[in-house]
């Protein structure tokens, strides 16, 4: 049977797939083939939402802002890629990480999105690097099995390629680093991108800018305070008729943000209480006690010491 031949028209197609509508080779099979380990993303966002009632850093944004900015002119004598955020634990090291993250990328500092890697150093089943790794690229659509049938070498060779051959400048965030080894193996290999690192104990024999935190000021302490303890009840206003109370309590916390989260569940979950009776009993549980925050009788990696701020009843 003699085919059809292709009008002059037809015969100037310039699709990008293969045409077999003139072909006289009768039935045939495709095979389609999705390289991934080609084909990264242009814009990527594996960041964790940013902290709710969020307040009182704003003298480190400050400081860690105009690393991240690409057309900050503060840094171009000394511009080093990496940040890291550090303190005791609670203080609050991932939550401005993460909001600081969310601001760059909002800013349009990172047209490549962000990366995010929680090591879980501190847990009982801290992330292995290979895990670290395969988190980091997923995103990217690299596919694991690919990625661990090459050896290690090659494998932070191909992750360092991906990120190369990135169009957008890509932040990179890797929190809860104990070692400056971790955040070795991830740095890209150019410093057109950024890595923004949290660690409680800091990291000083890595290259970096390094902004330790300290407790929040008793004006953001109780900002953070009031903001938490209206979460879901609109005629919430023991914050406003208690304000010398709310100080106390942010007090008590110490300023130390997880504090500050545990004692805002406290009154949610009694909200029939008045801020001064809850501070009153919180007084007398936190007696026997060191103050809140303190980094003695650590509990066992992975168990998180019952907070002295949640789970208390008016009849306890
Ligand atoms: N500035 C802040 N304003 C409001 N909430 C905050 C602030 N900083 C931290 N938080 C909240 O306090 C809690 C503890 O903060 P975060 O998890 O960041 O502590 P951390 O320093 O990372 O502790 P760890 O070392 O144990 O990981 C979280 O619920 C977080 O959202
Ligand atoms: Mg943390």
């Amino acid at each position: 049977m003699a085919s059809q031949e292709p009008g002059p028209d037809e015969m100037s197609y310039q699709g990008d797939h293969v045409d077999f509508r003139w072909s006289r080779i009768g039935l045939v099979t495709g095979k389609e083939q999705h390289d991934h380990l080609d084909r990264p993303q242009a814009t990527v966002n594996s960041l964790p939402a940013a902290p709710v009632a969020f307040a009182g850093r704003g003298a480190v944004l400050d400081k860690i802002l105009p690393v991240l900015n690409p057309d900050s002119d503060d840094l171009d004598t000394n511009r080093l890629p990496i940040c890291v955020i550090s303190g005791p634990k609670g203080i609050g090291t991932s939550a401005l990480a993460k909001f600081a993250s969310h601001l760059a990328v909002n800013k349009g500092w990172f047209p490549g999105g962000a990366l995010y890697v929680d090591l879980q150093s501190h847990a009982k089943d801290p992330l292995t690097d290979n895990d670290a790794l395969l988190v980091l690229v997923s995103p990217l659509g690299v596919q694991g099995a690919e990625l661990m049938s090459m050896i290690p070498v090659a494998r932070y060779g191909y992750y360092r390629d991906c990120l190369a051959q990135r169009p957008g400048r890509t932040l990179i965030v890797v929190d809860h680093v104990v070692r400056a080894s971790q955040v070795e193996l991830v740095m890209p290999g150019e410093d057109r991108h950024c890595v923004l690192v949290t660690s409680r104990g800091g990291l000083p024999d890595l290259d970096a800018h390094e902004f330790r935190l300290r407790a929040l000021d008793q004006v953001a302490a109780c900002e953070v305070l009031a903001a938490l303890v209206r979460i879901g009840d609109a005629h919430e206003k023991r914050a406003e008729t208690e304000p010398e109370a709310l100080r106390d309590l942010a007090e008590l916390c110490a300023g130390v943000p997880r504090n500050l989260r545990d004692a805002a569940t406290g009154l949610r979950q009694n909200r029939d209480i008045t801020i001064e009776e809850y501070v009153h009993l919180l007084r007398d549980r936190l007696a026997p006690q060191r103050m809140p925050g303190a980094l003695e009788n650590e509990p066992p990696p992975g168990r998180r010491k019952r907070s002295p701020f949640m789970n208390w009843r008016r009849s306890s």
